[in-house]
Parts: structure tokens; C-alpha cells; sequence
């Protein structure tokens, strides 16, 4: 299956479509962390037709996410309202484009969003799902017991079911303690191996909708 990663650096999706056997390729504007071949190096947006299966994408949410309301009202400091405002229509407008993609089968992953990124994505639809990444985490000293609520926006896509075994008391809230540095917001935004694996687990077999027309995407039903 021909599977983009969109908005990816870290590769974390992109080898677990690929360790099953799938034609999987990331694309981020940043270079591939693992320098993997099979990563478009560029605008995402250059390269979001000839997907037949499935696009899942991680675009900044830094303008997006409820978190971050308040600059909207408030800059923060050294930076303009009006920056803020450009920022939040650029953010929107990615988020649209990979949320638009012409693909059969697309996953849009984001924190909860404000009502002034919903209003200015086209064909704005509820995310379908929400969960932490201990849900997919069976380690309790592994990388995905965390904290940090995560939204999917599905197109075509059926909801994750959760694998993980974790309970959540034990999760860590490192994504919401971590302090400022350089690469701070890399490491905020770094994909769980467990969703990855649940996601090329549970979509990779699905292949292609056979009927896939793509200007009947928002009218296909979710598969069961
Ligand atoms: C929230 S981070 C997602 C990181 C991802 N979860 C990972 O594990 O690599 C957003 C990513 O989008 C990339 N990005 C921003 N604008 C882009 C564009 N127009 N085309 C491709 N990538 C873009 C950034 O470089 C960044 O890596």
C-alpha cells in the first residue's frame, strides 16, 4: 500500500507501515532524523496527489490547539497580534490541504482545537477520537506512557482501538513539564511508537476503498 506521512521527521510512522510491508514514505520541510531514503524532504503540499491509500498527517498545531488561545488575545513577548492572526491562518491552511488531500483514507493528528482554527478549515469536521499514548503502552518505563491528550481527524479511516495494557497512573506528563531549550517543541511533538504500530497494525490491511471517487471523500462512510 502507498502510505505519506506527512509533516514527519522522526520516521516513527513511517517504519511502522514500512515494517509491514508497505510503500511508506514521510515528508517534513526538516530532513529525516533516521536519514531514511524514503523521505520527502519539501513542502508537503508539492507532493499530496498519487497517495491511493492512506495520508496520515502531523501538521503544527503551535496556532491551532486550545493551549495556545491566549496569544491570540495576548502575544507573547517580541511578537505582534497581527503575526499571531497570519500564523493561525497559515497553521489553518496546511491543516486544510492534508485534511483535503485527494486520498481515499485520511488521519489528521492534532491536540483539541479552538474555535478560530475550526472556523477556517474547509469541510471542518469533529476529530473523530482522542486518547493518550499509554493507551498503546504496554512498558510501564517505555516511551508511551505519557500523558498528552492527541486527536485524530479521520476521513475514511475506522477509529484506533486502544492496545495498550497501562493503566495510566504511572504515566508521565514529561510532554507538559519539559522546560524551555532549543529544541523543545522537536520534542513536544515527537510521535509514540505505540500509536504507530496501532495505526499500521489496524488501517495498513484495509487497502483502498475499490468504489474511491475523490469527490465523494466526505461522503464515505467510515469502515467498520
Ligand atoms: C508538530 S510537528 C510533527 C512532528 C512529528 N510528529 C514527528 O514525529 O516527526 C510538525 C512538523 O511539520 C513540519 N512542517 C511544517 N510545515 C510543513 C510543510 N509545509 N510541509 C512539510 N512539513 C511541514 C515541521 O517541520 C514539523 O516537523
Amino acid at each position: 500500500m502507498k502510505v505519506l506521512i506527512a509533516c514527519e521527521a522522526s520516521g516513527t510512522v513511517r517504519r511502522a507501515f514500512e515494517a509491514r510491508g508497505h510503500d511508506a514514505w514521510s515528508c517534513d520541510i526538516r530532513p529525516a532524523e533516521d536519514k531514511s531514503n524514503r523521505h520527502i524532504r519539501d513542502d508537503v503540499r508539492n507532493h499530496l496527489e498519487g497517495w491511493d491509500c492512506i495520508i496520515v498527517a502531523h501538521p503544527p498545531c503551535t496556532r491551532l490547539c486550545n493551549s495556545g488561545v491566549r496569544w491570540l488575545h495576548k502575544p507573547p513577548p517580541g511578537r505582534s497580534l497581527d503575526e499571531m492572526w497570519a500564523e493561525l491562518e497559515e497553521g489553518a491552511a496546511l491543516f486544510s490541504d492534508l485534511w483535503n488531500a485527494k486520498c481515499p483514507r485520511v488521519a489528521v493528528e492534532n491536540p483539541v482545537m479552538h474555535k478560530h482554527a475550526k472556523k477556517r478549515i474547509r469541510n471542518y469536521q469533529p476529530f473523530a477520537q482522542s486518547f493518550h499514548p499509554w493507551h498503546f503502552g504496554t512498558d510501564p518505563a517505555g516511551p508511551d506512557n505519557e500523558k498528552k491528550r492527541t486527536c485524530l481527524w479521520l476521513r475514511g479511516l475506522p477509529p484506533l482501538r486502544a492496545t495498550g495494557t497501562l493503566d495510566g497512573f504511572s504515566a508521565r506528563a514529561r510532554v507538559h513539564k519539559m522546560g524551555p531549550g532549543a529544541d523543545r517543541g522537536l520534542e513536544r511533538s515527537r510521535f509514540f511508537p505505540g500509536i504507530a504500530d496501532a495505526m499500521a497494525d489496524q488501517w495498513g490491511p484495509l487497502g483502498p476503498p475499490p468504489e474511491f471517487e475523490p469527490e465523494e471523500q466526505f461522503v464515505l462512510p467510515l469502515a467498520a
